[in-house]
């Protein structure tokens, strides 16, 4: 019960130290429900219209204005089917269904410096909402080893 406190104090100190267009939930409590896309929404890959989509990405930084939401956690499966296509529904499900308009998914991403007051740098699995479409201009070539099993999809509906 302390820790739980302790942790939430810690949770909203850290919130509120953060630009507010970018909200640090967890993906466990309080980290947006997992909603069933409905098929009256269109799903693209940004990379659709080239040829030249790198094996693995990361958002490049034309990206970062438009992030509504990031997640840093340790993979919780080896399916990484299954975990992109949840991070997919967790944009969907996120607010009221109108705010985020991609997801990017991948696994080796470094965490932030700051994120829960973690010094950075280590690599874990990533889930991180936009506020728009994103292009391929808004993604770039992983450095070697990381952004594994890479996912990007815009949701219009
Ligand atoms: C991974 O998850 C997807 C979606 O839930 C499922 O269809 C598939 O069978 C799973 N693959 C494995 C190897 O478990």
């Amino acid at each position: 019960m302390l820790l739980t406190a302790t942790f939430f104090t810690a949770l909203i100190s850290l919130t509120s130290a953060l630009p507010t267009t970018t909200k640090t939930l967890t993906k466990r409590a309080g980290g947006p429900a997992i909603k069933p896309i409905p098929s009256t929404c269109a799903l693209s890959n940004p990379y659709q219209q080239t040829t030249s989509a790198p094996s693995t990405f990361i958002p490049a930084a034309s990206a970062k204005s438009a992030q509504l939401y990031a997640a840093y956690y340790p993979s919780p499966s080896t399916n990484t089917t299954q975990m992109s296509q949840q991070c997919l529904e967790q944009c969907y499900g996120y607010g009221t269904s109108t705010e985020c308009h991609s997801a990017y998914w991948a696994e080796n991403i470094p965490v932030p410096a700051g994120y829960y007051g973690s010094p950075g740098g280590q690599l874990e699995t990533a889930c991180i909402f936009y506020t728009r479409a994103l292009t391929a201009a808004d993604l770039e070539a992983a450095p070697e080893g990381q952004g594994t099993s890479s996912f990007a999809r815009n949701i219009a509906c």
